[in-house]
């Protein structure tokens, strides 16, 4: 994928999206190499390569300076950025102010959590020529609010307050929107209603496309194995073994080898 009309021609050949998140440019250069049709630089960042305890703490010099790491590797797959919390509840110009940071930095669209108070700011965002993708349901930069990362919209009035958000998000012009655990029989309602596609994360089968953490997908997570989450790898258990026998081989003597050394006037390495 190369633009975000691509999520709309996807939804209506009923093709599934891919998505995935990336923070660095390593990882960028792998998937550039798969199939996974496009790429989050989300505020997750924070928690999973900075350590932080929610996304609350990511900044948009921190979003700005992965996504321009990201598009280094990615080349010119299509990549999303997090506007971080809470810059884009600071009315429309620091919105724009962060919106111009992370698009200079590389990234072809934002994405914003929530709806209300700030639907103006994402229509002016649209209308300036950025495209912003949505995200309701479980949005972590209101876990102090939600009092956990739990399941939403479970009961009928947050549900209709949900597919009315989702309605309001797709009037002031998003071109996808992410869908956060909710219970899947209400993502494929509001994937029903929409024109546009949405993106699934914890809400079933029955959405336009799936996005997941790359460190979740690929096993390498220590310790987070939500319900939702299916383990593609066992990436952790990988680098574990390759790590063990790295150490042992230096300890052995065997690492490096005489062919992976050099001597006087000759390169070995080719
Ligand atoms: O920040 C993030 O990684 C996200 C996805 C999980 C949807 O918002």
């Amino acid at each position: 994928m190369k633009r975000a009309t691509d999520f709309s021609r996807f939804k209506a050949e009923n093709n599934p999206i891919t998505m995935a998140t990336c923070y660095d440019a390593w990882s960028a250069r792998i998937l550039a190499e798969s199939p996974v049709d496009a790429v989050l630089v989300g505020d997750s960042v924070a928690m999973v390569a900075h350590g932080y305890p929610s996304t609350v703490h990511a900044t948009t010099e921190m979003m700005a300076t992965h996504t321009a790491a990201v598009r280094r590797g990615l080349g010119e797959r299509f990549l999303v950025t997090d506007i971080p919390f809470p810059e884009h509840r600071k009315g429309v110009l620091p919105a724009m102010e962060s919106v111009d940071r992370i698009a200079k930095a590389g990234a072809d669209a934002v994405k914003i959590e929530g709806a209300r108070g700030h639907l103006e700011t994402v229509a002016h965002i649209v209308e300036s020529g950025m495209p912003v993708m949505g995200h309701l349901g479980l949005t972590p930069q209101s876990v102090n609010q939600f009092g956990g990362y739990r399941v939403q919209a479970r009961r009928q009035e947050e549900a209709e307050r949900l597919l009315e958000d989702a309605r309001l998000l797709q009037d002031a012009g998003i071109f996808a929107l992410v869908l956060e655990c909710i219970p899947a029989e209400l993502a494929a309602e509001v994937t029903a209603h929409l024109r546009i596609p949405t993106i699934g994360i914890g809400s079933g089968v029955h959405c336009s496309g799936q996005i997941l953490v790359l460190q979740d997908l690929l096993g390498m997570n220590l310790g987070f194995r939500p319900k939702f989450l299916r383990c593609f790898a066992e990436g952790a258990d990988m680098m574990k073994e390759g790590l063990r026998r790295y150490d042992e081989e230096v300890k052995a003597g065997n690492y490096p080898s005489a062919e992976e050394s050099f001597s006087h006037g000759k390169t070995v390495r080719h």
